[in-house]
């Protein structure tokens, strides 16, 4: 009985805990489109075969303007690219090094580089793209509110503005971005891409693989925390319960 009073809270804060927080307005007040994400709830996973196509979507369309500093190829190891795959993704890209007498030289990637940007530096990237910055993309999944259904939603938004809406010089209209012109222009059509594992390449397709990559690459150590977070879960059920029949062991023998 006496156990009531607490209980009720924890399992209010539990409950509350778990109701994710839904839909969210962004920009002007506009739902963001949704989807669940495989990754996502307490024993979710990468979806290897959505991650996999979504870098191909990156190398190969967002890429022309957008960094991915963080992202080192050996990284792709965790999505099932063997050591050959690996080297052979990598020397697809020249990176910056010094010959034996020092003079700067290009030469091919190996696994352990990390991605080169496309741009030398921001003054760079901004010339190139209007005045606009491509932003690099390592963490932008966690550094939007609802960042997944945001980017997803982002790369589905673009369209005639409303009527009345002014879109400035350069600018394209984009109905999930803050203010509702974006200086990128809409980077994903229908079959934009040939999947290599032969799925149909939809816009919807696309944007979502493309998310789910963009995800993997913000939190690689994502499933391993769940892993650790289940451990100790099951622990500290099984503790509370060993505690609560010493507990009652205790008190029965007073008795
Ligand atoms: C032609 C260049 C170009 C390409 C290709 C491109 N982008 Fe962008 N992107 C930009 C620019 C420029 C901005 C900055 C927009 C601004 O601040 O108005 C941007 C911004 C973004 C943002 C940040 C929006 C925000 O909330 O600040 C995301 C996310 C994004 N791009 C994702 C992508 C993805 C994913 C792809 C590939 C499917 C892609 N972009 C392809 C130029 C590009």
């Amino acid at each position: 009985m006496q156990r009531k009073p607490l209980f009720r809270p924890i399992l209010l804060a539990l409950i509350l805990c778990g109701l994710a927080p839904g839909a969210r307005a962004a920009g002007e007040g506009v739902d963001l489109m949704q989807r669940s994400w495989p990754e996502n709830g307490p024993l979710g996973t990468f979806d290897r075969a959505a991650v996999q196509r979504g870098f191909q979507v990156y190398k190969e369309v967002c890429h022309t303007c957008h960094s991915l500093n963080y992202l080192a190829f050996r990284n792709l190891a965790a999505l099932g690219f063997s050591d050959q795959e690996l080297q052979a993704i990598a020397a697809g890209y020249k990176v910056p090094a010094l010959d034996d007498e020092g003079q700067p030289i290009e030469r091919e990637a190996k696994p352990f580089d990390h991605m080169p940007a496309p741009y030398a530096n921001p003054a760079q990237a901004r010339a190139a793209n209007g005045g606009g910055l491509p932003p690099d993309l390592s963490l932008i999944v966690k550094a939007r509110e609802d960042g997944l259904d945001y980017v997803y939603s982002l790369l589905h938004g673009f369209g005639d503005p409303p009527a009345g809406h002014q879109v400035p010089e350069g600018l394209h209209y984009n109905r999930y971005f803050p203010g509702g012109n974006i200086a990128m222009p809409q980077p994903l059509t229908d079959g934009q891409v040939t999947y290599a594992d032969g799925t149909n390449a939809s816009l919807d397709q696309m944007a979502a693989d493309v998310t789910q990559f963009l995800h993997f690459v913000a939190e690689p150590k994502l499933e391993e925390r769940k892993l650790t977070g289940l451990k100790a879960g099951i622990f500290l059920v099984v503790f509370a319960g060993v505690m609560l029949a010493y507990k009652r062991k205790t008190w029965r023998d007073l008795h």
